[in-house]
């Protein structure tokens, strides 16, 4: 079954835990892009009410052109639901994401929902964290003394460029620094030394967050309650 099936199944799967009236975070990359199809779908035949709370522009965009309601998370009281992608998810449900440049939306959006529910496909699901380059969102003043000091950390950061040789640049104009940890033994621990260390707006783990894991694979899709 090749990938962008197994992405659609997930995606199409997840539709079905929106109900009528609720407030919806959406979730950025290729896998939510199939979760925003089938829910333009359900909101242009069912005359589903609900308002989605985009994580980017690109999702922002999309969902206004299927005909979905959408408000900034500063214009909602609360979000019920959101349904997100990632990039990396080990065996205990703990998360990488950001690989999409997006992260520090995803979070934010993340942790002011009440529930979340990711999905992916199954080449996604991993043991362990960490080979998938962790993104951490940067500020461009000193990011060069913090990519030395990551590196010192032995970490083995590297700036994220675009085509042109340029920085990538997030929604904020950050940059993005990547680490290629290959393999990320105590998640829990990580996130703490992310977390002191000034500079870094916001990193790519994403632990304890998700509640429901949606999967899809060759036989169609898995669905994993995680906390
Ligand atoms: C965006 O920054 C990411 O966190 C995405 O949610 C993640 O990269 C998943 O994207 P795909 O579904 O395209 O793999």
């Amino acid at each position: 079954m090749d990938k962008e099936l197994m992405k659609k199944v997930a995606g199409q799967e997840a539709v079905k835990y929106i109900e009528d009236g609720m407030t919806v975070g959406l979730g950025t990359g290729s896998t939510v892009k199939y979760l925003l199809d089938a829910l333009g779908k359900r909101v242009a035949k069912e005359g589903l009410r609900i308002i989605g709370v985009p994580t980017s522009n690109r999702s922002a965009k999309r969902a206004r052109d299927l005909g979905i309601d959408v408000k900034s998370i500063d214009d909602v009281d609360h979000i019920d639901l959101t349904i997100d992608g990632a990039d990396q998810i080990d065996e205990n449900f703990q998360g990488i994401k950001g690989g999409g440049v997006a992260h520090l939306r995803e979070k934010i959006v993340a942790i002011n929902s009440k529930k979340n529910i990711w999905v992916v496909d199954e080449t996604k699901m991993a043991k362990n964290l960490g080979s998938f380059p962790l993104p951490l969102e940067v500020t461009p003043y000193g990011s060069t003394h913090l990519f030395k000091r990551l590196d010192k950390m032995g970490y083995h950061p590297q700036f994220r460029k675009n085509a042109k040789g340029g920085h990538v640049l997030t929604h904020a104009d950050n940059y993005i620094i990547d680490l290629k940890m290959h393999y990320i033994e105590h998640p829990h621990e990580l996130e703490q030394i992310l977390n002191n260390l000034t500079g870094i707006v916001e990193h790519g783990l994403f632990l304890d967050m998700v509640n429901m894991v949606i999967v899809g694979d060759e036989n169609g899709s898995k669905t994993y309650h995680a906390r």
